[in-house]
């Protein structure tokens, strides 16, 4: 049965890529939200001139007038929420819910979490599939620990590292999205499980990690994720867990991230938009080639006896094209019914790994690994797993 998909935010960086993927790889209705009814209608009709499909349309929705959102909830099936709305998550998610929508969101705020973990029983009352913490980040590092656990009878140290350099100056960023990016930045939590742990980080603990080229090897810091906190009990054997990211530039690591988010902390609210503003700038000025996104996991244990390592590499030259990838390879199994199910699930951790990590290849990432993950065997490869790998000619 054909559904149909409302993306909000489906003409900002991330939705309109999950759109067109959603258009190119579904049967599903799509239909393209914003509160510019104008930008919705012409990405859809650029959609529909470009797969000469009928099923796309934009529609005027804007996520804090509730009257509006009701109307456009009317015809869904499932609201993929890819916009920076993460403060009205509450009302959205109950909108959703009173019109029995399924939900799908690729934010990244412990707030969104908090607000979707207190309607949890009114999801399951309504009979509601909610999946949240989709796309990249969140949505990769924890999927890809339970990929790369599944070559590993008994997984003993799993380290997932992340890189991403963004043409920030080639990017609409409006000052909702950068407020968001800053308060995700605030709400970070330096923690890593070590020897059966967790343990608190200071915010001067770095680790050198060989991104491969063309970045090689770049400083990082260490990243909690809510999708992480649950692996120690999934996998019990697990001694080390953790997740580590690269710097922007040295403006926005060292002036922004080392004063102003200090800053933050000590005036409140009155120092955000400075921050976000600072932040923009820094991104924008600051940035260099060679850009492209990259996540890797790295794990080690124990199988049939022998101690084994696994190394797994995920990367693409657009970074919103590697958010998007991953959203629509998780969407490929709700649509399909297999993981669709009552309740409020992380992408992480409730698609199916193998399945998930061969969508993201064909979807178009660039995907190595050192093992053949059909024979479990060795593969002897050169180590330049990055975005470059697949650069146009
Ligand atoms: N998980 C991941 O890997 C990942 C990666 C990148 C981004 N994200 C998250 O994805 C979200 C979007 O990021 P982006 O970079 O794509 O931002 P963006 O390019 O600025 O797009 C934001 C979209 O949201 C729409 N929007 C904003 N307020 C709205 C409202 N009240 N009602 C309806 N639509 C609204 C905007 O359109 P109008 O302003 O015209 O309404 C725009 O289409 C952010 O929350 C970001 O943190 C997640």
């Amino acid at each position: 049965m054909s559904r149909t998909v409302l993306v909000l935010g489906g003409y900002g960086s991330a939705g309109a890529r999950i759109a067109e993927l959603l258009v190119r790889e579904t049967e599903a209705r799509v239909l393209i939200g914003g509160r510019q009814g104008s930008r919705a209608k012409l990405v859809a009709d650029r959609l529909k001139r470009q797969y000469g499909e009928d099923r796309i349309a934009g529609v005027l929705v804007d996520a804090a007038d509730p009257r509006l959102l009701r109307k456009a909830l009317e015809p869904v099936d499932l609201l993929v929420v890819a916009s920076s709305t993460t403060p009205l998550t509450a009302a959205v998610a109950e909108a959703a819910v009173q019109a029995r929508v399924d939900w799908f969101d690729i934010q990244s705020s412990t707030r969104k979490l908090t607000t979707l973990r207190g309607v949890r029983d009114a999801i399951e009352r309504n009979g509601c599939c909610f999946i949240t913490d989709g796309g990249l980040h969140p949505g990769m590092p924890g999927a890809l620990v339970r990929f790369a656990a599944g070559f590993i009878d008994r997984p003993q140290r799993v380290r997932v590292a992340m890189l991403f350099n963004l043409d920030w100056g080639a990017l609409d960023l409006p000052p909702e999205t950068t407020a968001e990016f800053v308060d995700e930045l605030r709400e970070a939590r330096m923690e890593v499980y070590e020897r059966g742990e967790w343990v608190k980080r200071r915010s001067w603990t770095t680790q050198p990690i060989d991104f491969g080229r063309p970045f090689g090897k770049r400083s990082t810091v260490p990243l909690w994720l809510d999708e992480i906190g649950s692996l120690p009990t999934l996998y019990p054997s697990l001694q080390d867990l953790s997740v580590w990211v690269a710097g922007f530039n040295w403006f926005v690591d060292y002036v922004v991230l080392g004063v102003g988010l200090p800053g933050l902390r000590l005036f409140g609210d009155r120092a955000g938009p400075t921050v976000a503003w600072l932040f923009q700038w820094g991104l924008r000025q600051f940035s260099r080639p060679p850009w492209g996104s990259i996540m890797l996991v790295e794990a080690q244990g124990w199988k049939k006896g022998r101690l084994v390592e696994f190394r797994g590499v995920v990367s693409h030259r657009d970074g919103y094209d590697l958010t998007a990838i991953p959203a629509v390879a998780a969407l490929l199994q709700y649509l399909d019914g297999s993981i669709r199910k009552p309740g409020l699930w992380q992408q992480a951790l409730v698609v199916e790994p193998r399945r998930f990590m061969a969508d993201l290849e064909r979807l178009g990432a660039t995907v190595t690994y050192d093992l053949d993950v059909q024979t479990g065997k060795p593969v002897h490869r050169a180590p330049e797993a990055g975005p470059e790998a697949r650069r146009p000619e």
